[in-house]
């Protein structure tokens, strides 16, 4: 998730189809990462999720029908308070009514008014039966939605509550909150530029059930690749054989051996603007992959031969063109600064970002890491989560491009 540095105002509008019975989970993800969350309903979401689990989990009274245009308020406008408070405004799931009332201008509930009197960013997750969905009306309204600049996110294909099979499932938790992450993003400094990152751990096979390896996760890459994407980049990523939550917003190549990420990398080489290579490549491979298992009783000994592996960095290094950043990550063990400044040479670098996978809390598998930068430009330090890190080297290349 995104390296939020204070707690950030959420207004979450929840409006009448059945998804809505999802969102005590979204807000209590929300709660988890430090946001203040108001949340509005529509009459058909009241009778669809309860109040009270809402309020409870928000930790804050919850805005209904009932309070909208109520005299029982006396002076207090709850719609403008709202769109006034929030940074972000969330309409999830947002009914096809809600898609006409928001696009219409119709202010006919409290998420409708609130919706239309917000100068935040409005992020529309539409859910709904497939046919409702797929209704040109339907289309239109949220059409009309996304050409004023609102966020309309499309919904998820499978099996619907109306025994459906089709688009209109509310996207999971996790993609909402990237897209609420990506909304709150105080930086686009990264907007128009193509980013091409490299992560995890490749594998070399020497027969078809067993490989060389590494512990690598792909955490610190993909974090590099998500916080670019934040930032308003368009990113691929090309991502070794690892298990990875959710990678919304990133387009994902996977690939399994050296050789396959090296092929994957040149392709790409000239859409990029910056390539990111955190992944841990194995250097070498089995010189002749066995067809079938090796079994244990062919030898008391074993030897396999292994070649060295295309150095993928130093192969983009000789291919540079001005303007295009090369960044490359090294994780040492010893001799940490020496070893890195020498590959920046070596491989024709940029920037390197180097850390020490033998200390605590640094390197393979964890959500955290300690690394040093060094350019051209100069070395600088940084520590925290993956993504806080990831975000504090954006902060620095963004200035190099
Ligand atoms: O393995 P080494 O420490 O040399 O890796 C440093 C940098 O080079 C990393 O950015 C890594 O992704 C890259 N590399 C590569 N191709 C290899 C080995 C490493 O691109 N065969």
């Amino acid at each position: 998730m995104v390296p939020w540095k204070r707690s950030r105002r959420i207004l979450l509008c929840v409006t009448g189809g059945i998804a809505a019975y999802k969102i005590p989970d979204l807000v209590s993800r929300l709660k988890k990462l430090d946001c203040e969350i108001e949340t509005a309903l529509t009459e058909a979401a009241e009778t669809l999720v309860s109040p009270l689990a809402l309020a409870t989990l928000s930790g804050r009274r919850v805005w209904l029908q009932s309070d909208f245009l109520s005299p029982g308020r006396g002076f207090e406008i709850p719609h403008i308070h709202l769109a006034d408070w929030a940074e972000v405004v969330v309409v999830a799931p947002c009914s096809a009514d809600a898609a006409f009332g928001v696009a219409h201008g119709r202010a006919a509930n409290i998420v409708e008014a609130a919706a239309l009197a917000t100068q935040a960013p409005v992020l529309l997750f539409p859910a709904m039966n497939v046919h409702m969905f797929e209704n040109p009306a339907t289309q239109q309204n949220l059409k009309i939605l996304a050409e004023r600049g609102q966020r309309v996110v499309d919904p998820a294909f499978g099996l619907l509550a109306c025994g459906y099979e089709g688009k209109g499932r509310l996207p999971d938790t996790d993609l909402i909150l990237e897209e609420i992450a990506y909304a709150l993003s105080p930086k686009r400094d990264l907007e128009g530029k193509h980013v091409l990152v490299t992560a995890g751990p490749t594998r070399e096979y020497l027969d078809p059930v067993r490989f060389i390896s590494n512990p690598s996760s792909g955490k610190m890459g993909l974090a590099m690749a998500r916080t670019a994407w934040y930032r308003g980049a368009r990113v691929r990523v090309i991502l070794g054989p690892a298990s990875v939550g959710c990678v919304h917003g990133l387009e994902i190549r996977g690939v399994i051996s050296a050789l396959e990420m090296r092929d994957a990398v040149m392709e790409n080489l000239d859409w990029a603007d910056c390539v990111v290579k955190a992944a841990a490549v194995g250097d070498y491979r089995a010189r002749d992959r066995a067809d079938r298992k090796i079994k244990r009783d062919s030898a008391d000994e074993l030897s396999l031969p292994l070649i060295q592996n295309p150095d993928i960095a130093a192969e983009a290094g000789t291919r540079k063109r001005p303007g295009r950043l090369l960044v490359g990550f090294a994780a040492e063990t010893n001799d940490v600064l020496e070893n890195a400044r020498a590959k920046m040479d070596r491989k024709g670098l940029d920037v390197i970002v180097a850390n020490d996978v033998s200390a605590r809390n640094c390197g393979f598998g964890v959500d955290t890491n300690t690394v040093r930068m060094l350019s051209r430009q100069g070395d600088f330090s940084f520590s925290g989560s993956k993504e806080e890190v990831a975000d504090a080297i954006w902060d620095k290349l963004s200035g190099l491009f």
